[in-house]
């Protein structure tokens, strides 16, 4: 059998095959301190929370260190920042190491063979994501896979883009980070990423309106919609500027590389945007006419978002890693895509 995970700023993925099924697995990469006590510790193990014991304190890890925070009155922090290992944060190894243990579990067999994306280096920050890459390539050799780094947007094709030849434009709009890659039949002709994502809406529009990070990021991912005017002047309106000025970053940057990588000009290519920060109702409308009225140097037939955006560099990630053990398959791709809708509409409700 084979794995795929997706690790990213906000959140840690992993994808595997169960018969017909695709099975997704999450967590929040984010953990909280907390004071240590006998009766905390044993609580948070009879409650199953995830957690580990350092010192004098407790880190509460995943999911729940949002609730957690809240309660104790503390900021979250993060492993990652920019789609990387973030070098400010002194306990980012062994708590992403937790997280990683819990979400991709144990191999069933030794060295498994294990594909987990990563970003490719920003255009627009000096950022290097090799330390990144092999870090986390030796956290999961030490767990017994076999792992190899797969590029965050060519995921998405191999997700997204089996029903068009893995031929087109994948973006992956996440916090930490946007990534692109143009493909032609599987191979990337331009992959690059750029060092904004939701995370900088959510900093812009706090710094904007004068409201705390994690009160924008709530009410972003509410009931935030992109598809109507929204009122001047309210954590909304900042919303859409900052949306709108990303979606115009992004197709700025597209067409510098393109012009730069000499790409064929007569590409006539699908797009597809997927990632946490493509959510709102009407992003795509939005980045099908922004790229509309730039002079992209290649022609568009259609701008479409995968159908579960939290879940396609995983199994993206699944379809190469099965694809190089030799199980793929067009039918059972569909169904991992059909599976991932599935597990969206539940986490909806
Ligand atoms: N319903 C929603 N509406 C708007 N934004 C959302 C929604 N749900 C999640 N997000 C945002 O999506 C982002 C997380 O997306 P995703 O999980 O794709 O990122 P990631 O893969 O962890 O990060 P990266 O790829 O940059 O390393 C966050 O900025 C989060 O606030
Ligand atoms: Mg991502």
């Amino acid at each position: 059998m084979a794995r795929g995970i997706d690790v990213g700023t906000m959140n840690i993925v992993s994808a595997r095959q169960d018969g017909s099924d695709t099975v997704f697995t999450q967590q929040r990469n984010s953990f909280v301190e907390i004071e240590y006590s006998d009766m905390a510790e044993q609580m948070l193990s009879r409650s199953q929370v995830l957690h580990i014991r350092k010192d004098d304190s407790v880190y509460v890890v995943g999911d729940d260190a949002l609730n957690f925070a809240n309660i104790f009155k503390q900021e979250t922090r993060r492993p990652m920042s920019h789609g990387i290992l973030s070098s400010d944060e002194k306990s980012a190894i062994p708590m992403i190491k937790l997280i990683l243990e819990q979400v991709a579990g144990e191999p069933e067999h030794p060295r498994e063979r294990l594909f987990f994306s990563t970003p490719a280096d920003p255009i627009d920050s000096d950022l290097n994501t090799l330390y990144h890459q092999k870090t986390l390539e030796s956290l999961l050799g030490d767990m017994g896979y076999d792992p190899e780094p797969i590029n965050e947007g060519m995921a998405v094709i191999y997700s997204e883009l089996a029903d068009h030849d893995f031929t087109g434009l994948g973006v992956s709009f996440g916090a930490g980070m946007t990534n692109v890659c143009l493909s032609y039949y599987a191979v990337p002709v331009m992959t690059f990423s750029i060092a904004r994502g939701g995370d900088w809406i959510d900093e812009q529009t706090a710094r904007a309106t004068g409201q705390k990070v994690d009160k924008v990021t709530s009410i972003k991912e509410d009931d935030f919609r992109l598809d109507f005017k929204t009122d001047v002047g309210g954590v909304e309106g900042a919303l859409s500027i900052y949306y709108d000025n990303l979606l115009d970053y992004v197709i700025e940057n597209i067409i510098a590389e393109v012009n730069e990588e000499d790409v064929e000009e007569g590409l006539d290519v699908p797009v597809v945007v997927t990632g946490g920060t493509s959510s709102p109702k009407g992003f795509e409308k939005l980045f099908q006419d922004r790229l509309n009225e730039s002079n992209v140097p290649f022609s568009i037939s259609d701008v479409r978002r995968a159908r579960a955006p939290m879940y396609s560099v995983a199994s993206g990630a699944l379809v190469a890693a099965r694809t190089e053990d030799g199980g793929y398959d067009d039918g059972a791709e569909a169904e991992a895509g059909a599976e991932a809708g599935e597990a969206e509409a539940e986490s909806d409700d």
